[in-house]
């Protein structure tokens, strides 16, 4: 047992090279990561990137929401992040007489900002490796339902004993597909309220056509506030509160980037997968991807038919599909960057490398097998992952009607197990959210798009994952049966049979209901047959997986690793550098406000340009946010290893000042979720000095740029 522990004490704390491109855990940051980022250019210590005690950048920075990553750089607690990421509270705010997706939104005094009442906002105050005690006790003859008692247990005892205010919270998480634990203690600020927002013609320019793309003219932000309590403490909504003094705000750079520059990005990372074998990424881009491109292919086709038809289907389906259409996109770079790096035969040839050093080493005894484990499991996980992500997609990202049924479901099984208290109280909620949906639900959109989809599932997945009532009939058929039938299509027939006052008589109802009878039957499949099918088999990859990545772990030690992400803070650092999408065409790293005007057209949904911002761009009014050459800067690229979740993230100079904010990767660099290709592997920014300009500029929101403190390293 001993050995195990120093064993991963010392993976951990492995001193070797240290790569940029990666995503670290802050207060890990080594010597050698110092001294590459002095390479690179950064003029900081570590210390003032991370620190245990206040006053680092870390203090700045905070998950925003539980999905993006946004930045105080104020303080007064004005926070940065995406246009994309404030967009569903920009939405809820928004009537068709102040339509602030549309128009934009610029309060001009704090009793104008608007208060958002489930958003939240979540400092790091502390990371602590947590891993010896974690593991105290597990041992290399314990099955892995023993290790997981040992492990929870551990977990538990020290989240309960661990020291924090009572204002703060704790969380712990798993590294390196388990191999390594750390302690998070945490501060949730509860009253955060919106500041201002650009129009989308400017926070969403190119929309669906330029998402994952470069050369980009996006403006993506947004600005929140943090309120506090008056001893600065977290507190829920008041009018007493007050805004949130930080302990860090970030100043503003005013003096752009130029290729090569050093760049920081700090946040927090949703998922990367970089230590699968060859035979895992050979499965996400030859079978599964492949289901989810094709299923929502089919979806987005047909209703962008309908959205150019309905001017009301259009705004109602915008943001559905947006989201849709963005993972679709994704994956089709994500396949088409895997093939073109070689990635697979890369990770082969590595694999081969690896085996020998095991070998070389005297560990194939322990660690000899776990390639030959791989390509068993895989092979027995292929069909039912596949099923699994049709399943999914079908049901219930892209086909409304069984999506809510899929949710009825979920009520009705509250009712089985739990009784009539809890079912009411979901009731409640299912009915609040349902009114939300409803309001952007077309049933014949949805029929259209239940009918294809049902067609293609049954076409693509074996017969005994197929429900009774698709089998019996063919697509068409039971389209009709359902969309003329069920109370589901509408959302004044379902509020009927939901307000019935007693459970078991709503519940019989609701069985009758051919709508209901459909998603529950694909409901029911998901929950009984695949899903606890895939859940088993993935439990055995993921015992594997872990002793894999600790294999390389030991076989390479003279590489310094970087645990995946997981929604937990890190930071990424590199230069701004252009790339080479294909042979003879160069990506610059830098596009300008010239960029918006020539891709404007006019009237069109993603490339409109406001007569305001061209009448800015004749008059080349860009005040002190100009480049030395007089253009505007709009978006530029970067080294840096980012994914979801770095939507928001901070982009810091050498000396830490803010120069950029984070928001999306190149196309050919999506892959980069499963290998990271520093050739070409890029991510995207919105130049801080555009959303100056905007703020400034084209909003005159004068005092929000009073709040912030500029400063001008580069003439220094
Ligand atoms: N691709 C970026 C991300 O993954 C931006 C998405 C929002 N923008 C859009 N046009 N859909 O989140
Ligand atoms: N747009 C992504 C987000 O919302 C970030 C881009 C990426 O995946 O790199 O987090």
């Amino acid at each position: 047992m001993k050995n195990y522990i120093r064993i991963i004490a010392l993976l951990i704390t492995t001193i070797s090279f240290a790569q940029s491109g990666r995503m670290y855990i802050p207060s890990e940051l080594t010597q050698e990561n110092a001294d590459e980022m002095r390479t690179l250019g950064m003029e900081m210590t570590i210390d003032d990137v991370y620190s245990q005690q206040d006053g680092s950048i870390k203090d700045a920075i905070v998950h925003f929401n539980g999905g993006c990553t946004a930045e105080v750089i104020s303080k007064q607690g004005l926070l940065l992040t995406n246009h994309h990421c404030g967009y569903g509270a920009i939405q809820a705010h928004s009537t068709v007489e102040h339509d602030y997706l549309k128009d934009g939104f610029w309060a001009k005094s704090r009793d104008q900002e608007l208060e958002n009442p489930d958003m939240t906002v979540t400092f790091i105050k502390r990371i602590e490796n947590i891993t010896d005690v974690v593991l105290n006790g597990v041992t290399a003859t314990l099955n892995e339902k023993e290790k997981h008692k040992i492990i929870n247990a551990n977990l538990k005892k020290i989240t309960a004993q661990v020291k924090k205010e009572n204002w703060q919270d704790v969380f712990t998480k798993s590294f390196f597909d388990g191999n390594a634990y750390y302690l998070f203690i945490t501060e949730t600020f509860k009253d955060i309220r919106l500041v201002g927002a650009p129009p989308s013609s400017i926070g969403k320019f190119g929309a669906d056509t330029d998402n994952w793309m470069f050369p980009r003219h996006s403006g993506d932000f947004s600005l929140f506030r943090i309120y506090a309590d008056k001893d600065n403490k977290p507190a829920s909504y008041s009018a007493d509160n007050v805004p949130y003094k930080p302990i860090h705000a970030l100043p503003v750079s005013l003096d752009g980037v130029t290729e090569n520059d050093f760049t920081l990005v700090y946040g927090f990372p949703g998922r990367t997968h970089e230590y699968l074998p060859a035979v895992a990424v050979d499965q996400t881009v030859h079978k599964v991807n492949p289901a989810g491109i094709l299923v929502r292919e089919k979806a987005l086709a047909i209703v962008d038919n309908y959205m150019r038809k309905d001017p009301k289907i259009k705004i109602q389906y915008a943001s559905k599909f947006a989201s849709i259409a963005n993972y679709w996109k994704k994956w089709i770079g994500e396949n088409q960057g895997i093939e073109k790096s070689n990635a697979i035969a890369k990770k082969k040839a590595f694999e081969q490398e690896f085996t020998k050093r095991i070998k070389t080493k005297g560990l194939s005894n322990k660690y000899g097998n776990l390639l030959q484990d791989f390509d068993k499991l895989y092979a027995e996980k292929e069909a039912i992952a596949v099923t699994r992500n049709y399943l999914i997609e079908v049901m219930y990202r892209n086909t409304e009607l069984l999506n809510f049924a899929f949710r009825l479901y979920q009520l009705e099984n509250t009712y089985n197990k739990k009784g009539t208290e809890a079912f009411n109280k979901a009731k409640a909620n299912l009915i609040k959210s349902f009114q939300a949906k409803y309001k952007n639900y077309s049933a014949v959109v949805d029929r259209a798009v239940f009918k294809s989809l049902t067609a293609l599932y049954k076409e693509k997945v074996d017969q005994a994952y197929i429900p009774n009532m698709l089998k019996d009939v063919n697509a068409a058929k039971l389209t009709k049966k359902v969309y003329s039938k069920s109370a589901l299509t509408n959302a004044a027939s379902l509020l009927k049979i939901l307000n019935i006052e007693d459970p078991k008589t709503l519940l019989k109802k609701l069985n009758k209901d051919k709508g209901y009878q459909i998603g529950k039957s694909f409901a029911t499949l998901f929950y009984d047959t695949v899903n606890p099918k895939y859940q088993a088999i993935n439990q055995k990859i993921a015992a594997v997986q872990r002793q894999y990545t600790k294999a390389i772990m030991l076989a390479f030690p003279e590489r310094q690793f970087a645990p995946d992400a997981n929604s937990t803070l890190r930071v990424t650092y590199g230069q701004v550098k252009g790339y080479e999408p294909k042979d003879a065409v160069y990506y610059k790293p830098v596009s300008h406000l010239g960029g918006v005007i020539q891709k404007y057209i006019p009237g069109d949904y993603e490339f409109d340009v406001s007569p305001r911002l061209q009448q800015l761009y004749k008059t080349k009014d860009f005040g002190s946010y100009a480049s030395k050459d007089g253009k505007l800067a709009v978006n530029f690229l970067g080294t840096n290893h980012t994914t979801g979740g770095n939507s928001g993230s901070p982009v810091l100079d050498a000396h830490g000042n803010l120069i950029g904010l984070n928001f999306d990767r190149v196309w050919e660099g999506t892959m980069s979720d499963m290998n990271y290709d520093p050739k070409i592997c890029r991510n995207i920014m919105v130049d801080v000095r555009y959303i100056l300009f905007i703020i400034d500029k084209y909003a005159g929101a004068t005092n929000i740029i009073k709040e912030l403190d500029f400063v001008h390293p580069k003439q220094q």
